[in-house]
């Protein structure tokens, strides 16, 4: 069978601070790392030290999202792309805003009372320093400035995750809290880039004048001279543009394993971004992985996925997650097969040939 056909996942229990990578092994790296003050995450119903996240202050906070992406940087191809998603929070808040799921230090449900214990003195004793009360502490724009400043790194997008289904909130003198940012670097200004993959349907009726960036290059240098036409837009689709609304996604773990993750993000974000900034065979790394999306995707889409996540039991999570066919065919966008089990296939790799049957899950 073609290499190519063959998606795998592997699942390292590590510190996003130090990777167990060689230096230019990785094509993509797709993450979500914790957000500034938000909440603890657990081993073994415990909050274990040296997760990123629980810093005293934003300027720590950036400080080690800045160290961590240098290591991102190391193991990084001079062809590769980095895309980080990063939420923001309010300055004296305990709960961030906009956030959409339930496991912010406010309203953690963790039924460990231990661990709902410690949640709430966390949320109690944090003092966010370097941002008045109330004000937007913009954790995005001072993490991506410094990428540039002191990595080096080429910024080439914002891209904003607008949420449909985010949660209300009780403010009454700012607007809702309703989006994510992430950010696209690259090392070199030429790299790996298969943007045709991920192109999207003209809206109807609009003759393709339903964008303001043409297709191509050559469609590109036309534009400008006159009224733009069908003609001159892309047949595979407009480039996506800037903001993507994605909803959020419910991952139900089975109770067996015993573990709670919140933050996962919905499998189209790494699914858009795999198939747009890494090729078939290509690796692509969450060095703070969870619930195993990114490696999840990697796998389903014939990639090399590797996860990297401090906790065992997040790594038994993506473990169990990128072995489970039903995962694996929503990951593919496939109804799963009944006949073909895993047991078939090497472990920790799958054929999407295996997965595949004719219809497409909603
Ligand atoms: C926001 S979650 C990632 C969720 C992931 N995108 C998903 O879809 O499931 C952040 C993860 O980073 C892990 N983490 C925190 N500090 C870490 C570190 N220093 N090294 C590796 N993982 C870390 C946490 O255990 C947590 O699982």
């Amino acid at each position: 069978m073609d290499r190519r056909d063959v998606g795998s996942a592997r699942i390292i229990r590590g510190n996003a601070l130090a990777l167990p990578l060689a230096d230019e092994s990785v094509d993509l790296v797709v993450t979500s790392p914790p957000y500034f003050g938000l909440r603890s995450y657990q081993d073994a119903g415990e909050h274990y030290d040296g997760q990123i996240g629980a810093e005293a202050t934003p300027a720590e906070f950036v400080d080690a999202l800045i160290a961590a992406t240098r290591e991102m940087v190391r193991v990084l191809k001079p062809s590769g792309s980095i895309w980080v998603n990063l939420g923001d929070r309010y300055a004296g808040s305990s709960g961030g805003g906009g956030y959409s799921d339930k496991s912010t230090l406010a309203g953690f449900t963790n039924p460990n009372t231990k661990g709902r214990q410690m949640q709430e003195e966390h949320a109690k004793t944090r003092i966010v320093a370097g941002a008045p009360t109330k004000s937007l502490i913009g954790v995005p724009w001072r993490y991506a400035l410094r990428c540039i400043d002191d990595l080096g790194l080429i910024l080439r997008a914002e891209v904003i995750w607008s949420k449909p289904n985010g949660l209300p909130e009780s403010v009454t003198d700012r607007v809702r809290r309703s989006h994510e940012t992430w950010f696209h670097f690259t090392r070199s200004p030429r790299y790996y880039s298969a943007v045709d993959e991920i192109r999207e349907a003209y809206l109807p009726q609009s003759g393709g004048r339903d964008q303001s960036t043409y297709g191509s290059q050559r469609e590109r240098t036309v534009v400008g001279g006159g009224p733009r036409t069908i003609s001159e837009a892309n047949p595979l689709g407009k480039l996506p543009g800037s903001v993507w609304t994605v909803p959020t996604q419910p991952l139900r773990v089975p109770a067996e394993l015993g573990i709670d993750h919140f933050a996962a993000f919905p499998m189209e974000w790494p699914r858009r971004i795999i198939k747009g900034w890494s090729p078939l065979g290509g690796v692509v790394l969450d060095p703070f992985g969870g619930t195993g999306t990114t490696a999840l995707v990697a796998k389903a889409l014939g990639r090399q996925g590797i996860h990297v996540d401090m906790s065992a039991d997040y790594c038994r999570l993506a473990t169990w997650r990128t072995n489970d066919p039903g995962q694996i065919a929503k990951a593919m966008q496939v109804k799963p097969t009944k006949a073909k089990k895993p047991a078939k296939q090497v472990e920790g790799q799958v054929s999407t040939l295996d997965l595949f049957e004719d219809g497409i899950s909603a």
